[in-house]
């Protein structure tokens, strides 16, 4: 089975003039930070404001100086290598708090 796709009708087709052919208005740059634009759409000060947020994952170190029994427990075990937080959750603040 064949399938041609007509394409005369498409090129042919006289083209209005409609929204597609005005120039984009500018961005409302008032809205944009002044840093976006800088490495393509990349903006660097995001690593700033990543850097200021809270730290929500306390990293598997941490949590094997308390938890060195279930490192143990869970040597040869298919999941051995998967980080805890992967199934624990997020739990830096646990980590913090339990070591007051
Ligand atoms: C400063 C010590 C400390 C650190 C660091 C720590 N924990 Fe704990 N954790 C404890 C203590 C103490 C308990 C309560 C006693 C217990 O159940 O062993 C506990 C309990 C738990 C429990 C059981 C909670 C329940 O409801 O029974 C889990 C799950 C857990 N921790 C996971 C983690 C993970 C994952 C990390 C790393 C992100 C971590 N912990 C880091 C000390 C710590
Ligand atoms: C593949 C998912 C998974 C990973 C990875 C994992 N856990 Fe668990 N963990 C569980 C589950 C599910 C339970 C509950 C088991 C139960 O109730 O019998 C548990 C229970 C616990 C408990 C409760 C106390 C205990 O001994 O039963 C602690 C503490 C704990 N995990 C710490 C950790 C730490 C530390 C790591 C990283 C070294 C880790 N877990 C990695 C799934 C995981």
């Amino acid at each position: 089975m064949s399938f041609k796709f007509k394409t005369s009708s498409i090129s042919s087709a006289p083209r209005s003039s409609s929204a597609w052919d005005r120039p984009l208005p500018d961005p409302p740059r008032a809205m944009m930070p002044k840093d976006f634009g800088q490495y393509g759409h990349y903006r660097p000060g995001a690593l700033a404001d990543n850097a200021a947020m809270p730290i929500s994952f306390a990293g598997r170190a941490a949590c094997e100086e308390c938890h060195a029994d279930v490192v143990e427990g869970r040597a040869g075990h298919k999941h051995e290598h998967v980080g805890c937080e992967a199934c624990h959750g997020a739990l830096a603040a646990h980590a913090e708090t339990r070591a007051e």
